[in-house]
């Protein structure tokens, strides 16, 4: 037997959950090539504009079976019309579900499967989103405060971040008369 302990946590304040175990910080260099106005982030980054756009705080477990949690903060801000967004992915192993609920802010996930079958859900406090297997996904914070939500996936699920960069999700979100809307990616490519 596996010698497991239980653990609790608090949600809220500045890391989303508290204790947790990593954080990982995105910039925006580290997401290059992912917006729609290249030329606007290629601009930033020359003149040394690198703006935090998300951060995860995570509790990982080790062995199969176990749940991993994670509380993500995405800021608020746009390149261009675009909202910030995480990079998105699939899980690497395919069978693997997620659940997402939502803490504070506002925005919405996209989830697309490898047909180009895309599904949008809003993500606010006290919404849960279930993201079947199969399925990459991307959070964008469409309002004017930090977007936090938790999410709850097996701790053998992987990323897979390559595949949904390459494709590109069918649709983006972005700001119509001060309004979020979801239009075509012009840069979707449907074949890899
Ligand atoms: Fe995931």
């Amino acid at each position: 037997m596996l010698d497991l302990e239980p653990y609790s946590a608090r949600l809220g304040g500045k890391t989303g959950i508290y204790p947790y175990k990593i954080k990982v910080d995105r910039y925006l260099s580290d997401l290059r090539g992912y917006f729609l106005e290249e030329q606007i982030v290629e601009e930033m980054l020359s003149r040394n504009e690198n703006p935090l756009i998300y951060t995860v705080y995570e509790i990982s477990r080790e062995f199969e079976g176990e749940f991993n949690v994670g509380c993500t903060i995405i800021y608020p801000g746009k390149i261009g019309d675009e909202y910030y967004f995480t990079k998105g992915h699939y899980h690497a192993k395919e069978q693997t579900s997620e659940v997402y609920v939502g803490l504070s802010g506002e925005g919405i996930i996209l989830m697309q499967n490898r047909e180009g079958r895309t599904f949008a859900e809003e993500i606010k406090p006290k919404t849960v989103v279930y993201i079947p297997p199969g399925f990459a996904h991307r959070s964008i914070n469409t309002g004017k405060t930090r977007l936090v939500f938790l999410a709850i996936y097996p701790s053998n699920s992987g990323h897979d971040y390559e595949t949904i960069m390459r494709t590109g999700f069918t649709k983006i979100v972005v700001e119509r008369d001060g309004k979020p809307t979801l239009i075509d990616n012009p840069k979707y490519r449907k074949k890899l």
